[in-house]
This record gives structure tokens, sequence and C-alpha cells, in this order.
């Protein structure tokens, strides 16, 4: 490149491509997809009705709402080989390392995974949609030293992964709150996974390639990785009474707080609001408000003090260690909910492609001459 061009770091505010799945307002705090509000489909939908909104377009009327999840339930088992390579992980592997090496190994017993025919990729997408709930389970079972539970066809995909991942059938309450976290939780335009997504796929490589790097890119604490470092701060503020000198510290310290802050949103992300009142709405059912309330000071500590305010991670972490699921296991989950949103993107990417090379600024040395090994000093 050009010494003179401006280099945009982190791509911000750079605008690589169109969609038509999910619109965010960073300054209303308004997220949309397909023009639905998220607080409505919140409400009012489930998580298999947005996987067909995602893929689709529009919602599904009850037949293809039926077929729908007729399929997911047709594709919920996982291969025998794959359950074998979960058992033989090192004990202490890495849960969304886990989850990458699965998706990755799941590629193997595809027979469609080299085809990028539309058709294929879409069958594809609902596999993937389908049996990644299934890996986060039997990973959670096997490590448990447990059998993994085999998925019920009568369950919804949200209750189906909390009986493979507990045993047991969930409470129609767990079961709706789990779904409208998935539903938090599907797409968010062009969010680092989605990006890293788009960029394997953008080089014609397969589906399977393409959620394994988004997989990889969801990890990091910047991104989906925030969830659990928000528990784990959390964990260590233990007592409400705690909070406010625990924050205090942080931020003179200069420490980066887990669950704030946004690249888009400038205000509260709206995602952060469905989710504090779940978190809340958990704690008073089981008299356990010791999160809900850490979670608030720290929340009011972090806008007075830096003007930044919860993302989507900092709520679901309350919300789901009051659904008894382990610290770890909340960025497997939001992997397991965005990847409607990762096969959607990818659909729309492969239909209109062309290769995300960007350019780089080069600052090494200048142009020198060779120097033989004997002569170097
Ligand atoms: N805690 C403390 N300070 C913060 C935080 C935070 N969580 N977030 C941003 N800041 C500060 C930065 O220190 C920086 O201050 P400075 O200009 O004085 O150096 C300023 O705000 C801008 O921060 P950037 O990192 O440049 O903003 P960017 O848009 O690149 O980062 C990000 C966005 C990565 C989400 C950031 O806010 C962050 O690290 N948050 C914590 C991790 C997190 O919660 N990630 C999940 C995001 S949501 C998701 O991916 C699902």
């Amino acid at each position: 490149m050009m010494a003179d061009q401006v280099i945009h770091k982190g791509l911000e505010g750079v605008v690589v491509s169109t969609n038509a799945l999910t619109y965010i307002d960073g300054h209303a705090g308004k997220l949309m997809y397909r023009g639905y509000l998220i607080g409505d489909l919140a409400e009012q939908s489930t998580y298999e009705e947005v996987v067909w909104l995602l893929l689709h377009g529009e919602l599904p009327n009850q037949r293809e709402l039926a077929a729908l999840k007729a399929e997911l339930v047709a594709n919920r088992t996982i291969p025998e080989h794959l359950l074998t390579l979960l058992k033989l992980l090192p004990a202490d592997t890495n849960a969304m390392a886990a989850l990458r090496t699965a998706v990755s190994m799941l590629a193997l017993s595809d027979l469609e995974s080299e085809d990028n025919s539309e058709a294929a990729n879409r069958r594809k997408a609902l596999r993937l949609v389908a049996k990644m709930a299934t890996v986060v389970a039997a990973f959670e079972r096997i490590r448990n030293g447990k059998e993994p539970v085999l998925p019920r066809p009568d369950l919804s995909h949200a209750a189906n992964f909390l009986y493979m991942l507990n045993g047991e059938v969930p409470k129609e309450t767990m079961a709706r709150v789990f779904d409208v976290c998935l539903i938090l939780h599907a797409d968010h335009e062009m969010n680092a996974s989605t990006f890293a997504a788009r960029v394997t796929a953008s080089t014609l490589s397969d589906i399977y390639s393409a959620v394994t790097a988004a997989i990889g890119t969801l990890k990091g604490p910047l991104h989906g990785g925030a969830n659990t470092k928000v528990m784990e701060m959390l964990l260590e503020i233990q007592d409400p009474d705690n909070a406010e000198h625990w924050i205090k510290e942080a931020l003179a310290n200069k420490q980066r707080i887990m669950g704030f802050g946004h690249r888009v949103y400038k205000t509260e992300d709206p995602r952060a609001t469905v989710l504090r009142r779940l978190s809340r709405e958990l704690g008073e059912k089981q008299d356990s408000t010791r999160w809900y309330k850490i979670s608030r000071t720290v929340e009011q500590e972090v806008l007075a003090q830096k003007g930044l305010y919860p993302n989507v991670d900092f709520y679901s972490a309350s919300t789901y260690y009051l659904m008894g699921i382990r610290t770890d296991l909340y960025t497997p989950i939001f992997a397991l909910a965005r990847i409607a949103g990762w096969v959607a993107n990818l659909l729309e990417q492969y239909a209109d492609n062309r290769l995300i090379r960007p350019d780089s600024e080069y600052i090494g040395p200048k142009e020198r001459p060779y120097v033989p090994v004997n002569q170097r000093n």
C-alpha cells in the first residue's frame, strides 16, 4: 500500500460488505434481525424460528417451522468416532479448543463437506446448528466422567441441549430462559468471528473451515471469551459489599473490565437489557441475588467512571451461572447460538463472493543487499 494512505486499525468504521441479516444502530441501542427488533424476538419468538428467519429472510409459517424442527431433530446425533475423540481429550482441555476441534472433525464425516453448492451449504448449515449443541453437551458429560445423553426428538433445541447437558428434562421456565439466550446471541452483523468466517469463505474454502475459524475467533476474551471472564470476576468479588471497592481498584489499576464496552454500541446493548432482567428474575426465583447485586454495582461504577455500558457478555454470565452451567461453557454456548448467524452470513458470502484481502503498510527495513552467512557479524 502507498505510505500516505490511512490505516484503519482494527478496521473500525470500514464497511467490507452488505448484509441483509442484522442491523445495529449503536447510538440508539437498536438491534434487528431481518427487520425484527431483538426485544420483540426475545419476547415472542423461539431459537428455531430465528434460525429460519436468518437463513430464509422471513419468519416461518407453521409448515416451514415443523419442517425445520424435523430436520434439526434428524441431525442431532454426532458420529461415534467424534465421541471417541472427546473421550481422548486431555482432562484440562479448553472447552472452546474442544469445540473447534470437534467441528473440524464433523467435516470429516459429512459427505457433502467439500460441496460448495448453495443447496449443500444449506443442508450443512442445519447440521451444524443441530450438532454443535450435542458436541458441547457431550464434551461436558464426558469430562465429568459421565456417559453422553442421547438427544430427545420431542424437545426444543434449547430444552434438548439442557437435557443432554444435565440428563434430565429442564423445567419449562429454564428452557425458555435458555431459548431467549440463544435468540439474543444468534447473529450480530460484522463481529470479529463472523468476519473471520467470511474471510475464510471468501477464498471459497468450505463451510466447516469457515466455522472452525469463527470458533477460534470467538474464543478470545475481547470477543465471546468475555462471558467466562465476567463470571470469574463476579466469583472473585464474591460479596456485594466488596463490589464497589473491587471495581474502583481495578479501574485505578487500568484493568479492562470484561463485559463492558463495544466497538459499535455507544449506549446500552439491547441484549444486555434483556439479560439483566433474566439474571435478576432467575436470582430472585432461586433466592440467590448475590450475582445480580454485584453486577449492578460493577455496572454503575464502570458507567460512572468510564462511561462504558455492559455488553451481551455481562449479564449472560450470571444468567448461565444461575442455570448451573460451568463457567468455561459460556463461550461454547455463545458459539452454539451464533452458529445460526455464522452460517447465514456464509450463505451470503458464497452468493456474492469476492476474495477478502486488505492491504498493510510495510514499515520494515528498506531494500538492502543480501549478505552471505559467512560474512555476517
Ligand atoms: N474496561 C476498561 N476500559 C475499556 C473497556 C473495558 N471493558 N473497553 C474499552 N475501554 C477503554 C480502553 O481502555 C480505551 O481507552 P483509552 O482510549 O484511554 O486507551 C477505550 O475505552 C477504547 O477501547 P478500545 O479497546 O480501543 O475499543 P475497541 O472498540 O477496540 O474495543 C472491546 C471494544 C474490545 C469490546 C473493548 O470494549 C473491550 O475490551 N471490552 C472488554 C471485553 C469484552 O467485554 N468483550 C466482549 C465484547 S461483545 C462481544 O464480542 C460478544
